[in-house]
């Protein structure tokens, strides 16, 4: 049997990988500006992550959510407090589009409401619920559009207003900062505004820190700069460092009732070993801190450079605008320089690093990617 062929591949085969560095079937370094699509959180193959994993599947790696499963109020109870969410519930599932659609799915059974708003360039995930709010027509098929998603333009809260005002929009899903969008920041006073419209209105506010979240903009959630409380906000991604997982942070005002939400695999005793492994990491080496930190110097080295058009982000999530497409660049930088990137669109470069990228990992960047400019 062959694979079916959705991904356009480079020419390199990554067999293993040590903090931010990863190396091919060749012996070949890399450094990985990339963290597997921001996925790697606290470095390739850390020892306590190996560690705790390799201990947890030799005892026991999975059984059903229908007994007690005391790793899952342990990932809980660390998330909470880190992420200062600890008067939120955690349902755990398994991947960031599954968070999505569980994310809207409880926002509609607590309002009756099935109308979305989402944003022009937004990316929220693959599967039904989550790609109709999706802003990309070619990924979504004829059985997942249901007319029940109006898209409209980041940071225009008039525009949110009056629909909103409405009385029919059951949520508002929105990034933290955009991703696939091109690593486009929603201003804080426009998540303020939004927040107090959604309280107005009877609209739950969904906070998608899929990419952005998790310690990557430099504070646990990107929404945290604008000081504002989602009521349901969905992570995935740097939660288990390559671990498939993904989370919902459900506000107080939600009743759960039994069976309104499940899943099989969610939550299994493998995957909360690898979350917990994760926040002791990040709390142990301050990897939020971190990534503000060598963040913030990456960005105005960065801006330096004349020959990039627009750099933006906030923390280790990056986005380098140029004049034009950055196809050759980014192959450049893979096959010559040995620099894993991201990119969005065809213009802008994406840098999603795992969050202990050091200074000296920056200062490599740079001097690497100088070379190929
Ligand atoms: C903001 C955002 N939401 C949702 C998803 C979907 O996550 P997954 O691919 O795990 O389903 C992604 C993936 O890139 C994302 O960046």
């Amino acid at each position: 049997m062959k694979l079916f062929d959705v991904y356009p591949l480079f020419d390199v085969n990554i067999i293993s990988g040590k903090g931010c560095h990863v190396w091919d079937d060749k012996g070949i370094e890399y450094l990985d500006l990339y963290g597997g699509h921001a996925v790697i959180s606290i470095g390739h193959s850390h020892p306590h992550y190996v560690k705790m994993i390799t201990e947890q599947v030799s005892k026991l790696g999975f059984y059903s959510n229908s007994v007690i499963n005391t790793l899952q109020k342990d990932v809980a109870s660390r998330l909470g407090e880190i992420s200062g969410y600890n008067d939120y519930s955690l349902f755990l599932i398994n991947s960031g589009a599954e968070a999505n659609e569980n994310a809207l799915k409880l926002a509609s059974f607590h309002n009756g409401r099935s109308r979305v708003i989402s944003f022009n360039k937004s990316f929220h995930g693959r599967t039904s619920l989550a790609v109709e709010v999706t802003n990309n027509p070619k990924i979504v098929a004829p059985i997942n559009d249901h007319g029940q998603v109006t898209f409209l333009p980041l940071n225009d809260i008039e525009t949110v207003r009056k629909e909103l005002y409405k009385k029919d929009v059951c949520a508002v899903i929105i990034e933290g900062i955009q991703g696939v969008g091109g690593i486009k920041i929603p201003d804080d006073s426009f998540l303020k505004q939004l927040r107090e419209v959604c309280t107005e209105t009877g609209t739950v506010l969904i906070l998608d820190e899929i990419q952005s979240g998790y310690g990557r903009s430099g504070k646990f959630f990107a929404h945290q700069y604008a000081g504002i409380r989602p009521d349901i906000i969905t992570v995935a991604k740097g939660i288990g460092n390559g671990f498939p997982m993904s989370g919902i942070l459900i506000s107080p005002i939600f009743k759960p009732v039994y069976g309104m939400l499940g899943t099989t695999f969610g939550g299994n005793h493998l995957a909360c070993s690898a979350a917990i492994a994760v926040l002791d990491v990040m709390k142990e080496e301050h990897l939020v801190d971190n990534a503000a930190k060598v963040g913030n110097y990456l960005l105005n080295e960065l801006k330096k450079n004349e020959g990039i058009k627009d750099v933006r982000g906030r923390g280790l999530m990056i986005g380098l605008e140029f004049d034009y497409s950055i196809k050759d660049l980014r192959k450049s930088l893979l096959y010559d320089q040995h620099v894993f990137t991201g990119v969005s669109g065809t213009n802008v470069l994406r840098l999603l690093p795992p969050l202990c990228l050091s200074m000296d990992e920056a200062d490599d960047f740079i001097s690497r990617l100088k070379n190929v400019l």
